[in-house]
């Protein structure tokens, strides 16, 4: 269907040779890069988007050796000689079919075809989808009245990477995609690093805020062995653990956990010798530490959670092993719940799909260090699309992320980045971005990102929603609160 009769003048034709997906274009006027287009030919409605755009002029040409003749040539420009030109270079997006589906057509545009400014009906059919499953996010940086919407669902199975340098916008898209996904009634667990979302106030939306305690009878053998630091090679302390372990996890919660550990450790010493008594001595040794994270009251991290809420759990107090051994029971009891309730059919387990969101995502999923985290979000990254529990990893490190994990990720929301270490290493591990878009990121301004994957129908840059109910986390006007001291 060919909306041509309500096209306004075109902007200028395709020239020289085309492919399917890349033109030529001679313009009117100068072209913006990232602006969108229109064409048609045989038969196909194409939406195209400005990639490179030249001005030049074969006759203030760079030959020129006298400054004096490009004056003369200027006055023969005012007296309306035209003697520049505007090229741009296409990048074909595709035929938009009704639903906004894009295919590219599998001709090139002839030359002579006329380009015209995409007209708003066909942007708001490819970035505003209808569909419960479509949120706003923001709008195009380019068309302002352009709202862009973004598959809630494809988070789910395809997860999300949030990249950018510090201070570009992460957190507030953190904040405004963990709101838009509670107002569809979704359920959201957010580990807060900096302890900057447990203060965000949303109406009608319940932020549970949780302290980043754990019930250590609900811990994995392995995750309590990692805490006291036995080597996974240290076969008899291991079994001294495990036996005092199984023993204690069912045992009546009267006696301190510690308590009943030590003492069961002890009993083990005639068996296990030396063994039980350097398991002995690590749990002395961490019982402090541990007591920040671990506490017998509380109960288990899946009964603290709110389902069709904004789960923060605060992570501000400790230090980054705490907080590693915090994130990976998390990640692995959801992963599990989600299981058993698939597999149970429904009678048990977690009831509801839920996202998962790591802020300094680098220093839980590090390419050096083997965390905690590292391996329960590989497992989601890998069959959490199966049970319903999305990953979403926010860095402003991206070359310290374990590149498995990025491999995996196949929605970003990329902002500014200048580090070119940081913008190869996104270029080498994450799929849906390419060399010619992460050039475009140093000249992203704060807010602004482009987004890349599923979630989208194709590569848009947005200038992201703020909002404005998260003010922890904004910078500090240090010299303005000087001056209000001063002068009091
Ligand atoms: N989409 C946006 N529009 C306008 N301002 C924004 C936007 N995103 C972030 N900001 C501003 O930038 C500041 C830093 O944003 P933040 O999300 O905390 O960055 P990051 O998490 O990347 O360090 C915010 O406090 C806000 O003032
Ligand atoms: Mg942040």
């Amino acid at each position: 269907m060919s909306i041509q009769t309500t096209l306004p003048e075109p902007v200028g034709y395709v020239v020289g040779e085309s492919k399917p997906y890349r033109a030529t274009v001679l313009s009117f006027r100068p072209l913006m890069l990232g602006e969108y287009l229109y064409l048609e030919y045989h038969g196909y409605s194409v939406l195209a988007m400005v990639q490179s755009t030249t001005t030049g002029s074969p006759i203030i040409s760079d030959n020129i050796v006298d400054p004096r003749d490009v004056e003369r040539l200027i006055k023969f420009v005012r007296s309306g000689e035209r003697v520049f030109y505007h090229r741009a270079s296409i990048k074909i997006l595709g035929h938009v079919s009704n639903g906004g589906k894009l295919t590219i057509p599998p001709v090139p545009p002839p030359p002579g075809t006329e380009v015209f400014k995409a007209p708003k009906t066909v942007l708001f059919k490819v970035f505003r989808p209808s569909g419960k499953e479509f949120v706003r996010i923001g709008t195009l940086l380019r068309e302002p009245d352009v709202e862009v919407r973004v598959n809630i669902n494809k988070i789910v199975s395809r997860h999300l990477a949030i990249l950018a340098m510090t201070g570009m916008g992460k957190s507030n898209l953190v904040a405004l995609l963990a709101k838009r996904i509670a107002e569809l009634g979704g359920t959201v667990v957010i580990f807060d690093y900096h302890g900057e979302y447990g203060s965000m106030k949303l109406s009608r939306i319940f932020v549970n805020v949780l302290s980043p305690v754990l019930n250590p009878r609900k811990l994995s053998f392995e995750e309590l062995a990692r805490m006291l630091n036995i080597r996974s090679n240290a076969t008899r302390q291991r079994m001294a653990l495990y036996e005092c372990f199984e023993q204690i996890k069912h045992s009546d919660t009267k006696t301190s956990f510690f308590d009943a550990l030590k003492k069961c450790l002890a009993t083990r010493a005639t068996r296990y010798g030396v063994a039980a008594q350097k398991v002995l001595e690590a749990v002395t040794t961490y019982e402090r530490y541990l007591g920040k994270i671990l506490d017998d009251s509380v109960d288990d991290v899946l009964n603290r959670m709110a389902l069709g809420a904004i789960n923060v759990v605060d992570l501000s107090e400790l230090h980054t092993p705490q907080a590693d051994a915090v994130v990976a029971h998390w990640l692995h009891r959801l992963l599990d719940a989600r299981k058993e309730w698939i597999w149970s059919g429904g009678r048990k387990g977690l009831p509801v799909p839920v996202i998962a969101v790591i802020e300094e995502a680098h220093a839980f999923i590090s390419n050096d260090e083997s965390t905690a985290t590292r391996s329960s979000a590989e497992s989601i990254a890998r069959e959490g699309r199966k049970f319903g529990v999305g990953l979403v990893i926010v860095s402003q490190r991206p070359r310290g992320l374990d590149p498995n994990i990025l491999s995996q990720i196949g929605n970003l929301a990329v902002m500014r980045i200048v580090h070119p270490e940081d913008q190869n290493y996104i270029a080498k591990h994450c799929e849906p971005i390419t060399q010619d878009i992460v050039e475009e990121l140093p000249g992203l301004n704060v807010g602004e990102a482009i987004l890349l994957g599923e979630w989208v129908k194709i590569p848009s840059v947005v200038k992201i929603d703020l909002v404005s109910e998260k003010s922890v986390g904004m910078d500090v006007d240090a010299v303005g609160e000087w001056s209000k001291l001063a002068n009091s």
